[in-house]
């Protein structure tokens, strides 16, 4: 009775989100798999791979509901420093969930790209993401921005050398350089700034993700670690987001 009455409330849930105001965006800091493996007596590498299996549920439900665009934060420039070991697993599971998923994610229409320094990953896993870019290239549903070796800072100060060249090369004059033009020398060229950004595991920091893309995005933080996270959890963010006023600065 308990659980009817839960599946119930949260079946309502679903049926008041308004579809006709979903965030275009989400980007997910998809932290706790440590934690979480720490709190069951697990290896940390156990946590990282039922992180994997919240991540389908995740990017099967942005799928249904025609989200645009799902950046998910996998390796940060800063994830190097943690143990050879972990480093490792993290590189073989990538594989791994390309591998076991990449015909389904295909199959649903799903868009795979990255954002970051990919070249620095090991051969097997960069040969794996770009085998997976490439069979997706002309899918037109849910675009899923994979972030690996990325930093926003290194992003950001990339960008900076990019149009220096061109300033150098004389090929554009420093006046030109506005927002718009500055973008065009991100990763995230092309698609637009999250609306919504959620961290699961109860961390209330940005940890270097897409420092100049959210400048106005809303924010969704929750106690639970990521390999809890669930549909409930990112229709509950959803709903949460509904209800923010977005003024960007201005007023209504
Ligand atoms: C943060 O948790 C999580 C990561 C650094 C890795 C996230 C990667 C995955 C979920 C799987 C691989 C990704 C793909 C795209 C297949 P943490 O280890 O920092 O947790 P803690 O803060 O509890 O230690």
């Amino acid at each position: 009775m308990r659980n009817l009455f839960a599946k119930d409330s949260k079946k309502n849930d679903e049926e008041n989100l308004n579809l006709d105001r979903l965030p275009k965006h989400i980007a997910m800091i998809m932290d706790g798999n440590g934690r979480w493996a720490k709190k069951r007596g697990l290896p940390r590498t156990a946590g990282h791979k039922a992180g994997v299996e919240a991540l389908r549920e995740v990017i099967r439900t942005c799928s249904e509901l025609g989200i645009g665009y799902l950046t998910l934060y996998a390796f940060s420039t800063e994830n190097w420093k943690r143990p050879v070991d972990e480093v490792s697993a993290l590189m073989k599971l990538l594989v791994y969930y390309l591998r076991k998923e990449v015909k389904e994610l295909h199959k649903n229409n799903v868009k795979i790209r990255t954002i970051g320094d990919i070249s620095k990953l090991p051969q097997n896993s960069l040969k794996e993401i770009n085998s997976a870019v490439d069979l997706t290239k002309n899918n037109t549903g849910l675009v899923v921005n994979i972030a690996l070796n990325y930093g926003g800072r290194n992003e950001i100060l990339n960008g900076v050398k990019g149009i220096c060249q061109k300033v150098k090369n004389n090929e554009i004059n420093i006046e030109q350089i506005d927002e718009d033009y500055f973008e065009e020398f991100l990763d995230t060229k092309g698609v637009p700034d999250p609306d919504l950004v959620i961290r699961p595991s109860g961390e209330l920091r940005i940890s270097n993700f897409l420092l100049w893309q959210i400048a106005y995005s809303e924010f969704w933080f929750s106690n639970i670690f990521w390999p809890d996270f669930n549909r409930e959890s990112l229709i509950e963010a959803i709903m949460d987001y509904q209800k923010r006023d977005r003024r960007f600065g201005g007023i209504k």
